[in-house]
């Protein structure tokens, strides 16, 4: 018999002094030791990170708004720097063995499978992906392009089932490694030491007054925040999940389309990563419709595609500046440029 995963809800525990990791500094998210080892991973971190922090439209009179531009990473969103993290990680535990011996098992709301399927395909080890009914026609063909298994669960049942299914799968089948994205610090970690730490370097001595990120896992919205508040012990922190399954909802799953990298949970789950800060977190709530409404206002202002996600937080940041005086700064993330299936939606 094999262990079944820690379930989501089970409680968790990060504490900030665990967080004392290589930062930034060694260009590899603290992992050089792995992207020596592997060019591949050496390939992806050189053009991973170090992302733009471009303005952003806000009202006039509030305050400025400052957004992180993870378009830029290979793969084309944040979850890149999530993808090398884990997989570095696995890749450090498994240890001498031949890479062909490592498989991967993860499951994904679709920019994570992207980067993940690109970098086991560049450097020879298996991937195996979980994802809902609902994702769209371009990722599943870039998954196929890879060589990556894909298992799809039916988009009605949410993506609660979607995490289940890969949980049974790394039960029943042992030989896969589950990166378990949601529960590893890994995830948080590379935040922390990259996005945040970009951040707080960019920011040039400026202080931010909150710092808005949508809820996936988490990862982004909390790895930042405790890279920021060490220099920045104000900061306001907000997060943002769909209205359609709000954070720790005690509705049931739901398929109702939600704007990218969302999920949610509902039954009254919590994010684990986000548990860690509950005291601190100030929830606002978006709806889908709004979000695309929201990219084609970006797209007509000013030029720039941004995804779903990014629309949620560019409203919520703009939300939250129109309340402060001019010379506050709010940070936020535009986590990648949405994809061709939405912006066909929108034009
Ligand atoms: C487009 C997009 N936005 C936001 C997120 C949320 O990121 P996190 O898991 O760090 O909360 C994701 C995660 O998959 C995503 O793909």
């Amino acid at each position: 018999m094999t262990a079944a995963p820690v379930p989501l809800e089970a409680p968790f525990h990060l504490p900030e002094s665990a967080d004392a990791g290589p930062i930034e500094a060694d260009g590899h998210g603290g992992y050089s030791d792995v992207s020596d080892r592997y060019p591949a991973f050496a390939s992806f971190a050189a053009t991973l990170g170090d992302t733009s922090l471009m303005p952003a439209p806000a009202q006039g009179g509030g305050a400025a708004i400052l957004a992180k531009c993870e378009w830029e990473n290979p793969a084309g969103s944040i979850k890149d720097r999530v993808a090398y993290a884990l997989l570095a990680q696995a890749v450090r535990d498994h240890g001498d063995r031949p890479l062909s011996e490592l498989r991967i098992l993860e499951y994904s709301g679709g920019n994570l499978a992207r980067s993940l399927s690109q970098l086991c395909r560049a450097l020879g080890i298996s991937s195996r992906l979980v994802l809902s009914s609902a994702s769209p026609k371009s990722l599943l063909d870039d998954l196929a392009a890879n060589g990556s298994l894909v298992d799809l669960v039916d988009r009605e049942l949410g993506f609660l089932e979607v995490v289940r299914t890969a949980h049974a799968i790394a039960a029943k089948e042992p030989d896969w490694t589950l990166l378990y994205q949601h529960r590893n610090p890994a995830n948080l970690w590379c935040h922390q030491r990259t996005t945040g730490a970009e951040i707080v370097r960019q920011l040039a001595g400026r202080t931010p007054t909150a710092w808005v990120a949508s809820i996936g896992t988490g990862g982004t919205l909390v790895g930042v925040y405790r890279a920021l508040r060490r220099s920045h012990p104000t900061v306001r922190l907000i997060g943002v999940t769909p209205q359609e399954l709000p954070y720790g909802s005690a509705r049931p799953p739901n398929g109702l389309p939600k704007y990218a990298g969302s999920g949610g949970f509902g039954n009254g789950i919590r994010q684990p990563f986000v548990t860690l800060h509950d005291a601190q977190v100030e929830h606002h709530a978006v709806s889908y419709p709004r979000c695309l409404e929201a990219m084609a206002e970006m797209y007509r202002r000013t030029g720039v595609r941004i995804g779903s996600s990014a629309a949620a937080n560019w409203l919520i940041a703009r939300r939250i500046a129109a309340e402060l005086p001019r010379p506050a700064v709010v940070v936020t993330v535009f986590p990648d440029a949405g994809t061709p299936e939405e912006w066909e939606r929108i034009s």
